[in-house]
C-alpha cells in the first residue's frame, strides 16, 4: 500500500467515517460510569454504528473480537472488552474505527470513570495536549519526524515516557495505511508530508517507563511497571498552512459536561 494524497472527495468520506466515530466514541461516555462492564459499552457501540449505516472497523480485523479496544489504567490499547466491572477512578481508552461508503475513520479517547486522582488527571491533560503539538506539526513539507518529536518532547518535558511498540498511521480505504507516525523521533527525518494525506495521529502516553508487555490474550498491551497510560486520536489531514482534523472531541466533549453538570445536581 503506498501513501498517496486523498482527493477532496476521498477526504469527505473520511471526514464522513472520522464524524461517525466520534459520535460513537461520545455514546459510549455517556454510559462510562462505576459498574458498567466493557463489553456493555461494546454493544452500545456496535449498535449505533450499524444504526447510523457504517460497520465496526476493528471487528474482525486481524480476527479481532470487537468494535471499540477498551483499555483500562495500566493497559495501553487494543483492550479487548469483556466483563471487566468499571471501577471508580479507573482511566479507559475508547479507541473505534468506522467504515462508511468505503473509508476508514479512527479515533480514540481516554476517559475518566467516575472522580480519578490529580495524577491520572495530569497524564490525560498531558497525553490529550501532545496530540495537538503533533498535530501542529502535521504541515506539507514536515516531515513526520516533525511530529513524532513534538509528541515525544512535549511528553517526556513533563516527565512521562512514550510507547514506542504501536505508532499512528495513514487512514483511507484501509484502516492502517502508510505511513507510520511514530510518537518518538526526530526533527526532520521521515517522509516528508504532502498535502492531502490522511494520518492518525495517536499518541500513546505512560506515567513511568515507556516499556510494555503484551498479555496472554494475544491482543492487550499493558504498561511493564503496571503504572496507568493514556491514548488520544484523530485522524486529520496534512494541510499547507495548518493539519485539519476529521475527527472532532467536541461531541464528546459536549456529553462529558452534561454528564458532569448533572452529577453536580
Ligand atoms: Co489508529
Amino acid at each position: 500500500m503506498q501513501v498517496y494524497n486523498k482527493t477532496q472527495e476521498e477526504i469527505e468520506l473520511i471526514r464522513k467515517s472520522s464524524l461517525l466515530v466520534s459520535k460513537t466514541l461520545a455514546e459510549v461516555g455517556k454510559h462510562i460510569q462505576p459498574g458498567v462492564t466493557t463489553i456493555f459499552l461494546d454493544g452500545i457501540a456496535e449498535s449505533f454504528i450499524r444504526d447510523h449505516g457504517g460497520i465496526p472497523g476493528f471487528l474482525g480485523y486481524r480476527n479481532f473480537p470487537n468494535s471499540l479496544c477498551t483499555s483500562r489504567n495500566s493497559e495501553v490499547v487494543h483492550g479487548v472488552p469483556g466483563k471487566t466491572i468499571l471501577q471508580e477512578g479507573d482511566i479507559l481508552s475508547v479507541d473505534c474505527g468506522v467504515k462508511l461508503n468505503g473509508f476508514f475513520g479512527d479515533s480514540a479517547f481516554t476517559f475518566e470513570v467516575g472522580e480519578i486522582s490529580p495524577e491520572k488527571k495530569r497524564l490525560l491533560k498531558i497525553t490529550y495536549e501532545a496530540l495537538y503539538k503533533g498535530i501542529e506539526m502535521a504541515v506539507a513539507g514536515n516531515r513526520v519526524g516533525d511530529i513524532s518529536f513534538a509528541i515525544q518532547n512535549y511528553a517526556q518535558n513533563n516527565g512521562y515516557s512514550v510507547v514506542r511498540e504501536l505508532v499512528g498511521h495513514g487512514v483511507g480505504k484501509d484502516l492502517h495505511e502508510k505511513p507510520e507516525v511514530p510518537n518518538y523521533g526526530k526533527r526532520g527525518n521521515g517522509p516528508k508530508l504532502m498535502e492531502g494525506w490522511v494520518i492518525a495521529i495517536e499518541p500513546m502516553i505512560n506515567m513511568g517507563k515507556k516499556e510494555v508487555n503484551q498479555s496472554k490474550d494475544g491482543w492487550t498491551i499493558r504498561t511493564a511497571d503496571g503504572k496507568p497510560s493514556a491514548h488520544f486520536e484523530h485522524t486529520v489531514v496534512v494541510r499547507k498552512d495548518k493539519a485539519e482534523i476529521l475527527s472532532t472531541f467536541s461531541v464528546i466533549e459536549e456529553i462529558l459536561k452534561e454528564k458532569h453538570n448533572s452529577v453536580l445536581v
